[in-house]
């Protein structure tokens, strides 16, 4: 049976139906899968019930996998795969990490405006997040729609952001909030990398944005100029003209853009309820300065 692609925004968000990812998938359903996510940047797939091995097999048809990024931290015992980000409220007796734990502050930072792993040279194709368990209430995931608002600019704006890189950091983000318990390794790890600020997708051929609140500064910019520009344009692509806000279902299985896309996860009582979202992501096929023809020096 064919899937159904339903339309839940324009050319942003669809749902899609009739298909069980947890079962070998046929060609033609790849095919209308990579169709509807080159319009759609963002797939919804709900009830589906996977566990972490069938999660990470459909993630494969899409790419190479990332490793998590706990890895790089010699202290850190993983409580799953390593090709699963880890992006609940669980330690690994499956107890609330409680207030002062240092992944729960860590992944805080998925609170602020982002797209995944535009802090590594080569970012995030796509990711897939799959809610295993959810609170009652709160704990939504909001999705910024980074072509729409590249779209939306004028076009001297346009022009202006044209050619611009700016340095990523998973550190930058974390020092927005206060957190800075980064050891020797990871502090080599996460050193700036650079990404271009406007992008063209070679699959739609559409020009986006290409933002993150681990961008801090922008080359050749002074770092205060770079900062109030990166503020006002992340304010721009964050109206809600641009954003869907999804509501959590057990099951459901969200796909999204990293290239064009922010996403945040939005606040719930984590001390009181367990939120178990596991997440398998997809590298892009090569470093976004090289994909745009920006040719950059080493630092
Ligand atoms: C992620 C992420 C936000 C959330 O999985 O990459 O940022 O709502 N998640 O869990
Ligand atoms: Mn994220």
């Amino acid at each position: 049976m064919a899937i159904i692609v339903q339309p839940v925004t324009e050319d942003f968000v669809a749902e899609v139906g009739d298909i069980d990812l947890s079962a070998p998938l046929a060609a033609g359903d790849i095919a209308s899968l990579r169709a509807a996510f080159t319009r759609y940047a963002v797939l919804v797939f709900p009830d589906q019930r996977l566990d972490d091995e069938s999660q990470l097999t459909f993630a494969r048809h899409w790419g190479p996998l990332e490793t998590t990024v706990f890895k790089h931290r010699s202290d850190h015992k993983l409580r799953l795969h390593e090709n699963l980000a880890d992006v609940g409220n669980l330690d690994t007796e499956n107890r609330l990490l409680p207030s002062d734990n240092r992944q729960r502050l860590y992944n805080l930072g998925n609170r602020l405006w982002h797209t995944d792993s535009s802090f590594k040279r080569l970012p995030a194709y796509a990711s897939m997040l799959h809610a295993r368990s959810i609170p009652p209430v709160g704990g939504q995931t909001e999705f910024a729609d980074l072509r729409a608002a590249w779209d939306a600019l004028p076009a001297a704006t346009q022009r202006r952001l044209d050619g611009l890189v700016a340095e990523h950091s998973l550190m930058t983000s974390r020092a927005r909030l206060g957190f800075s318990d980064f050891d020797d390794n990871e502090r080599r790890v996460f050193a700036p990398v650079p990404q271009t600020v406007a992008r063209r997708l070679p699959d739609s051929g559409r020009m986006s944005l290409y933002l993150a609140s681990h961008a801090g500064a922008i080359r050749g910019m002074a770092r205060e100029e770079a900062e109030a520009l990166l503020a006002e344009l992340t304010a721009h692509a964050t109206q809600r003209q641009f954003v869907h806000s999804h509501r959590w279902r057990v099951g459901d299985l969200v796909m999204w853009d990293n290239r064009c896309t922010m996403h945040r996860g939005m606040a719930f009582d984590d001390q009181r309820y367990p939120r178990d979202m596991r997440r398998a992501t997809v590298s892009d096929v090569a470093p976004t300065c090289e994909q745009m023809g920006l040719a950059v020096a080493a630092e």
